[in-house]
């Protein structure tokens, strides 16, 4: 806190980093020069919309209009796609939304389909009323199986329950030229939102991708994006140099996620303790593992949420392998909750006159403690308020840095090459025309059974 001031301050504490133990950072932090240039390339060349935000003046005024009309009509969204196209949203909706988990809860609720599993898809469509219900589908490439075979069953049950209306019941949001989706917006008429150019799924939850389903949930989409511009806008304006770019938070995170990994530290825990955020830590490990498991290099994330995981993976975390470090995130002052009531069992009576919400913190301190006692390299990300605008702000620093330490490993971190296979060879195992080698390997692969033992 500022002196006179009462309003705590959004902080990284490098208190303990342990960059003694990091002996690489010296020489990737001399690489500010080189990382300002591309920075300054990628975003002039329009390849970095996620940074500049190019499409938020259209997009703003979009949401405006979405949501007094089209969103303020339905009392559910039923929201398809996955990875870069799903986490954001949850992320967003569990955070800021949480009365939908709650007892009781009435008023606008979102579902998010983000899986293939059959009886999930069931016991939504069978339980939800289609006349209430806007089909949010998203799907950058258009063409992502588990995307379209959920939309295909949708649209048939909208067209059942709605011949006249169906259309009205659906919300696209993808390329503005390519693949399927498109195909179908363009052939029916069905509003269609556009995916900008060379923004990826997993950079995309402030654009319409998390922005449309916040702004069905009601939530504060203009502070999300006021907090991610006022860290993603120094990175992303004119004149960027080694000293602009060494003075970002964003490329110390990075200089320091990097030099770990030349540590050996393959690891990387998101602790999070803030329990409503803990989507985000799901939202974060995509980013990361999707952007920079290439070449044989990359941390894995392990995303983790307090105090649940303090009675799961924490002894593991704590006395493992040495090879873990710690993203710990927490707010400033969470709510006070109800008072412990009068009379407690004297074994307690360290909680007497304490309120609930002092027990969050307590155990906070006390593993974070417990995590540097135990040698665990910490850099804690300490949020004045867990409200939107903190939100965004975390979601800019976390994107630009997977993007900055991405360029310090020599990888590509906007592609996912890897992940491809799986999916061409599900294809071939369905029959898809064509992937004749990939129906060889599959062949090969299912045809032994000399490993089977029964149990
Ligand atoms: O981050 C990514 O790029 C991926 O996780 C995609 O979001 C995911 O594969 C879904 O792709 P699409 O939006 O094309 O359906």
């Amino acid at each position: 806190m500022t002196a006179g001031s009462t309003t705590p301050r959004d902080v990284l504490d490098w208190t303990n980093a342990c960059w003694d133990r990091l002996p690489a950072h010296p020489g990737l932090r001399a690489r500010a020069a080189e990382l300002a240039a591309k920075l300054a390339g990628e975003v002039a060349a329009g390849r970095l919309p996620f940074l500049a935000m190019p499409f938020w003046p259209a997009l703003e005024r979009e949401l405006a209009e979405l949501e007094t009309g089209c969103l303020a009509r339905f009392e559910h969204m039923l929201l398809l796609g996955i990875g870069g196209s799903a986490l954001g949203a949850r992320a967003l909706q569990k955070a800021f939304a949480p009365s939908q988990d709650l007892p009781g809860h009435r008023g606008k609720s979102l579902w998010i389909l983000d899986n293939v599993d059959a009886s999930g898809l069931e016991a939504h469509l069978s339980r939800l009323c289609a006349e209430k219900t806007l089909v949010y589908v998203v799907s950058k490439s258009g063409d992502t199986i588990e995307t379209i075979g959920q939309y295909f069953l949708v649209k048939a049950w909208l067209q059942k329950a709605l011949p006249a209306a169906w259309k009205e019941h659906l919300l696209l949001n993808t390329d503005a030229a390519k693949g399927y989706l498109r195909q179908e917006a363009d052939a029916f008429g069905i509003r269609a939102l556009p995916v900008p150019d060379n923004l990826g799924g997993r950079y995309s939850a402030l654009s319409a991708v998390g922005l449309v389903p916040a702004a069905f949930l009601g939530l504060d989409w203009r502070a999300l994006v006021a907090g991610f511009q006022s860290v993603a806008a120094p990175l992303a304006a004119p004149g960027l140099d080694a000293a602009r770019l060494a003075a970002h938070p964003s490329f110390e995170f990075a200089v320091w996620a990097k030099a770990l990994m030349d540590a050996g530290y393959s690891e990387l825990i998101t602790f999070f303790y803030i329990p409503a955020w803990a989507s985000f830590a799901d939202w974060f490990a995509q980013l990361w593992a999707e952007s920079l498991g290439k070449d044989g290099q990359g941390s894995q994330p392990i995303p983790a949420v307090g105090v649940t995981d303090q009675h799961s993976v924490n002894q593991m975390f704590l006395d493992g392998p040495r090879n873990k470090a710690c993203l710990f995130v927490e707010r400033g002052q969470g709510p006070a909750g109800p008072a412990f009531p009068e009379g407690l069992p004297e074994n307690f009576d360290y909680l007497r006159g304490k309120r609930f919400g002092e027990l969050l913190p307590a155990e906070a301190l006390g593993t974070r403690m417990a995590l540097c006692a135990n040698a665990v390299p910490l850099l804690r990300l300490g949020l004045g308020a867990d409200d939107p605008r903190a939100a965004g702000k975390m979601m800019a620093l976390l994107g630009a840095a997977t993007l900055l330490t991405g360029w310090l490993m020599g990888i590509n971190p906007v592609d996912q090459p890897a992940v491809e296979l799986g999916k061409r060879l599900a294809k071939a195992r369905l029959g898809a025309a064509g992937l004749e080698k990939e129906k060889a390997d599959l062949a090969a692969f299912t045809g032994g059974g000399a490993g089977l033992r029964e149990f």
